[in-house]
């Protein structure tokens, strides 16, 4: 079996990647260790890449159809890896998560629909439906002691009449956590008995680790099934956001019709031949990378909270139960969130994600991405030490 290796450090300067090219645009600077947006810096496991080598040689790139191999390596995936078994009509393609919910959005609400989202919450949830015109209704987790909980009993409280949608991170980015069953059997009754369909952004949900269990939202009970749309990718997965594939599973006949022939007038259900290969060859033959990936990764989060915990205990981590981000609770620096951030990106030289885009719930927390070589995170660290320590 071959050990893949994570230690391995790719450059990624100039080759178009968000994660480093854009760093100036977005940071001011070039020069920082970039451990921010959500992809990682491990190159992808060999099945993808020869799957995608083998497609570019045969030279022709025409219109492709849905093939079949594609729909099953999904619907196997999902029996396999979460014991869901899922219908092969509930699936299409869509051309990103993100967009997923905008459609989702445009499609099931009017202009001053009210949406809810949970914040501290991935900010797309809160940047859409805005854009949107829709107007937002906050149901913010409740936390104690580093600690997150979903507040059921204040989403009883913020729903009124209006309320359409409510969008669901499961598992949760960027606390990351993995929602229970109860949790999510509590949420769907409430929605179920309100008319709110939940759009349940099930992204990271192939990256539950230290033991955690991701239960998919639809599979916790009848209502949950039948009142949701579930956006699933292999994208954070298997390293492949640049791909763009990701679908959408829908139980409900009549929500799955509405929807899906939406997404069909505009030709939006259609993967392009890469998406088809690079997911079918992940899903058939990455099992073994995506392992060993999560062991690494699950060693990164235990050598940033040991490194914090010994060298600087004023930020703790929040472990996560899911993927490879991490809630760094810095409020016993005492600082503004505006010299949080300072710290963090002028004086250690860091581009991390400001809590702060997050909601305001995440004012005092930055989210570092630990999808990177031990190496670059300990030079991260170390950079940071020195400058809390001056
Ligand atoms: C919760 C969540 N949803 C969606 C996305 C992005 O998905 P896509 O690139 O398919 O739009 C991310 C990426 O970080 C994410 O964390």
């Amino acid at each position: 079996m071959k050990k893949y290796d994570f230690d391995e450090i790719i450059n990624r300067n100039g080759t178009g990647a968000l994660k480093t090219d854009a760093l100036e645009e977005r940071f001011g600077s070039a020069d920082l260790i970039p451990l921010w947006v959500a992809d990682m810096d491990f190159r992808c496991c060999d099945p993808v890449v020869e799957a995608l080598k083998k497609r570019c040689d045969e030279g022709i790139f025409g219109y492709s159809v849905t093939p079949e191999c594609y729909l099953q390596s999904i619907l196997n995936w999902l029996q396999t890896r979460h014991r869901w078994a899922v219908e092969k009509d509930w699936v299409s393609y869509i051309p990103g998560v993100v967009k997923g919910i905008a459609f989702a959005v445009m499609h099931f609400t009017r202009p001053s629909d009210k949406i809810i989202i949970q914040p501290p919450v991935y900010h797309p949830f809160r940047i859409v439906p805005t854009l949107h015109n829709r107007q937002l209704v906050l149901n913010p987790l409740i936390e104690r002691n580093g600690h997150y909980t979903m507040d059921l009993e204040g989403l009883r409280r913020v729903i009124d009449s209006d309320c359409r949608l409510l969008i669901l991170a499961n598992p949760h980015n960027p606390i990351g956590i993995t929602w229970d069953k109860k949790t999510l059997q509590e949420l769907a009754k409430i929605c179920a008995e309100n008319n709110i369909l939940v759009i349940s952004d099930e992204i990271h949900s192939d990256l539950a680790i230290f033991g955690h269990e991701h239960i998919p939202f639809a599979t916790v009970s009848k209502e949950a099934a039948q009142n949701s749309i579930t956006l699933m990718a292999p994208s954070k997965t298997f390293n492949i956001a640049g791909i763009v594939s990701s679908y959408a599973i829908i139980p409900n006949q009549a929500i799955r019709e509405s929807f899906y022939n939406f997404l069909k007038a505009s030709e939006l259900n259609e993967g392009t031949i890469f998406a088809y290969t690079a997911t079918t060859a992940a899903y058939n033959a990455g099992g073994e990378w995506l392992r060993q990936m999560l062991e690494y990764v699950e060693g990164n989060i235990r050598f940033v909270d040991e490194y914090l915990k010994k060298n600087i205990p004023q930020i703790k981590a929040v472990l996560p139960q899911a993927s490879f981000l991490l809630w760094l609770d810095c409020r016993e620096l005492k600082l503004s969130q505006k010299n949080l951030v300072m710290l963090f990106k002028d004086r250690a030289g860091l581009a991390l994600n400001d809590g702060e885009m997050f909601g305001t719930d995440g004012i005092g927390f930055m989210r570092m991405n630990v999808g990177s070589p031990r190496s670059i995170l300990k030079k991260a660290l170390n950079q940071l030490c020195a400058q809390i320590q001056k």
